[in-house]
């Protein structure tokens, strides 16, 4: 225990000192259109067999020992969680915690890349325990709607194809399904609500769920942009569990 508080401690310290997160922008800004995406690795099954796992993790979550783990993450995902505007780090606060944990878990097992984090969040720093109270910490935490937003160029587009696409898995008003997996997109910044979808569709968020990747296949970046900007704009709902 002594010695993952130290670690803690020291990626507190890390991040602090600035050298994890000096180079600012995203290492992966929007990029290019691939002709052909990578296929996702046959191994892996969206959130098979893992769901009922992830849920008790939650259920067993602490939120003040979560508000404790979370001070390692705060020199990127800020106070209060609420993320950077240009995208570079998401938002967490009042992110579903059932989702949360799956993106935890799977940047753990390889599934989700992030090299950024890892140091932060590999086996060893966040035990399971861990994952489940700062899952339950943050998916408690208020989502103001002072979000980074898009352009605001081509909303109606956006409006007609989430509706059409989008909104049967992330909800009408952009609120996901804790009980699926599905995230919350709504007070999310733009920016990265683009990278990701533009990393789905791509196929290097290699940890999606591939009917999400079907969906979005062929979509131009136009289009994406459309979709995110409309999506940072939803309303901001209520926020806790029972959402
Ligand atoms: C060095 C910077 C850094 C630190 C420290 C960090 N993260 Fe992250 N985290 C990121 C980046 C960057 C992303 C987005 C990756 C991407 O664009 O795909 C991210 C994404 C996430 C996501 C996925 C969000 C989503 O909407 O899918 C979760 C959950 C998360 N971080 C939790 C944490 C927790 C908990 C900690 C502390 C234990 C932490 N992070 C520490 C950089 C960091
Ligand atoms: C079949 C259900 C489904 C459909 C349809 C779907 N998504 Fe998703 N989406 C998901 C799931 C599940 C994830 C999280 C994947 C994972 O576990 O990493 C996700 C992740 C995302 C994310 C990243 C959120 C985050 O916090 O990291 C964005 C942005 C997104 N979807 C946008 C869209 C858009 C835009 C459309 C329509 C063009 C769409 N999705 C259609 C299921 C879906």
């Amino acid at each position: 225990m002594n010695v993952i508080k130290g670690r803690i401690a020291l990626a507190a310290v890390l991040v602090a000192l600035g050298t994890a997160c000096t180079s600012g922008a995203p290492t992966r800004s929007v990029p290019p259109a691939q002709s052909a995406a990578p296929a996702a690795p046959s191994a892996y099954v969206w959130n098979d067999a893992e769901a009922d796992k992830l849920r008790t993790m939650l259920a067993a979550g602490d939120p003040a020992r979560g508000e404790q783990a979370f001070i390692s993450c705060r020199g990127c995902h800020r106070a209060q969680a609420l993320g950077r505007p240009d995208g570079s780090y998401p938002r967490l606060a009042g992110q579903h915690g059932t989702v949360l944990i799956k993106q935890l878990t799977d940047v753990q097992a390889g599934r989700r890349a992030n090299e950024k984090m890892l140091p932060f969040a590999d086996h060893g720093v966040l035990d399971t325990r861990d994952i489940g109270d700062v899952a339950s910490y943050l998916t408690r935490l208020p989502v103001p709607p002072d979000n980074g937003k898009g352009p605001g160029t081509d909303l109606a587009t956006g409006q007609a194809q989430y509706d059409k696409l989008c909104a049967s898995c992330h909800g009408t008003r952009g609120e996901g399904d804790a009980a699926k997996f599905y995230p919350r997109v709504s007070g999310q910044h733009f920016k990265y609500l683009l990278r990701e979808t533009v990393d789905i569709r791509d196929g290097r968020r290699k940890n999606a769920d591939p009917r999400m990747v079907e969906v979005t296949r062929g979509l131009p970046d136009a289009v994406l942009t459309s979709l995110a900007d409309y999506m940072s704009r939803l309303p901001v709902g209520p926020t806790g569990l029972t959402r």
